[in-house]
């Protein structure tokens, strides 16, 4: 199928004495860079200046400096112990290459196919709400850098530009993230509005019947600012959020989402639209069984960036039951904690089909609008195609399951065909 690549499967020996005859690297503990740096949420690195950028991570520290704290936590903070925030990133760190060299990588292509659509390169950009908090331009900037990219862009639900807004910007493929809302008036009309708009695919958020518990939102008593609302709902008077006791946006959803959301109800949107569904925030087996059977398009490994349930696994963790699962008949994406080229790599490694980044998008739009986003997708479309070179890959297709070595593959492990 278009969307799949090979995964040659390592034949390993189940002796755990194998351990003593595995080369060092397959018996060391790594020691997760991530923890020793602090992960995504925690110490930052020193802000660099803005034509000193050299990774997607830097722009982190800019956007704490520039932004008011309120608007910077929602989009810092994950849920309860963030532990999952942290392994979202440690988890890559992991992860192990296995180069092959002496192959010729003077030319690579790393252009691919989503649900039927060519795009740049495997690395698209997940939903992250109310982006104007960042940036006055908002999704605005973040639609156009992704369309000059030449990927994908995928729009919130609670965005502060609608759908028809981020039309506007031009010509680029988009998709919609969606809320299911109790009102299903309302979300036949938002669904309908987004595909007259051109969007090409639904992503059906399915992790969040009531918001993860994000305690810097409930001490900041988070709420939307008074001059921005959630515009694709302006008109429907669910636009706006009121002041809570704790977090605004918490009750925000208490009242509005529908927390009856229910596998039939991926068969009622598949009534109400042609669009194709992707399941967003499923991380098992058995879930993935299920989307297959319900009729989804496609899946999104996804925790939410770590907002909703604290304690599941990293999302890199997660994929390879999800991919043996999906048994090639749909294609699955993953979201959570990719900075690097070498996180989009091993991701595909592991069966990934492509990839979306959230929070550096945010990040970087904060620090420099349209053209932070726009360096983001540059650096880790450069950092992937390198990772491509140095492991002897020329296409997508050549990156196998061969090219990496995962914790549970040293524990279990030798690969039999070296
Ligand atoms: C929005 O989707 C959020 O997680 O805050």
């Amino acid at each position: 199928m278009y969307y799949s690549h090979p995964h040659h499967t390592l034949h390993f020996l189940l002796a755990s004495s194998a351990l003593t005859h595995s080369p060092l690297y397959l018996q060391g503990q790594t020691q997760p860079a991530a923890s020793r740096r602090g992960a995504a949420g925690g110490s930052l690195r020193a802000p660099a200046k803005m034509g000193e950028i050299t990774n997607v991570m830097e722009y982190q520290a800019i956007a704490k400096q520039k932004l008011p704290k309120m608007a910077y936590d929602y989009y810092a903070s994950a849920a309860e112990d963030e532990w999952t925030l942290q392994e979202n990133r440690e988890a890559f760190s992991r992860i192990l290459f296995r180069p092959r060299i002496l192959i010729d990588v003077s030319r690579i292509d790393i252009t691919t196919s989503v649900l039927g659509f060519k795009i740049s390169m495997p690395i698209m950009v997940a939903p992250t709400a109310m982006q104007k908090m960042a940036h006055p331009e908002g999704e605005y900037a973040t639609a156009r850098a992704a369309s000059a990219a030449g990927t994908i862009m995928t729009l919130s639900s609670w965005a502060t530009s609608s759908v028809e807004e981020v039309a506007s910007t031009g010509p680029g493929i988009r998709f919609f993230q969606l809320y299911v809302y109790k009102d299903r008036k309302v979300v036949e009309q938002l669904v309908r509005r987004a595909e007259r708009a051109g969007f090409k695919a639904i992503a059906l958020t399915v992790d969040t019947p009531r918001l993860g518990r994000r305690e810097a939102d409930i001490k900041n008593r988070f709420v939307l600012p008074p001059h921005l609302s959630l515009k694709n709902f302006e008109g429907l008077d669910l636009g706006k959020m009121d002041q809570a006791a704790d977090s605004g946006l918490a009750s925000y959803v208490a009242g509005q989402i529908d927390r009856t959301l229910s596998w039939k109800d991926v068969k009622w949107l598949q009534t109400i639209t042609s669009l194709p569904i992707l399941v967003k925030g499923v991380i098992t087996a058995e879930d993935t069984r299920l989307a297959v059977e319900n009729g989804a398009a496609g899946i999104i490994v996804s925790n939410h960036g770590a907002r909703q349930l604290d304690y599941v696994p990293a999302t890199i963790s997660a994929l390879e039951e999800v991919v043996k699962a999906a048994r090639g008949q749909l294609p699955v994406f993953l979201d959570g904690g990719v900075r690097r080229g070498t996180d989009v790599f091993k991701a595909l490694a592991l069966g990934a089909a492509g990839i979306f980044v959230g929070r550096p998008v945010v990040f970087a739009l904060a620090a420099a609008g349209e053209a932070g986003v726009s360096n983001v997708l540059k650096m880790l479309r450069d950092e992937f195609e390198l990772t491509m070179a140095l492991s002897g890959c020329t296409r997508l297709a050549d990156i196998t399951r061969n090219h990496v070595v995962t914790e549970s593959d040293r524990l279990r492990v030798m690969p039999s065909r070296l």
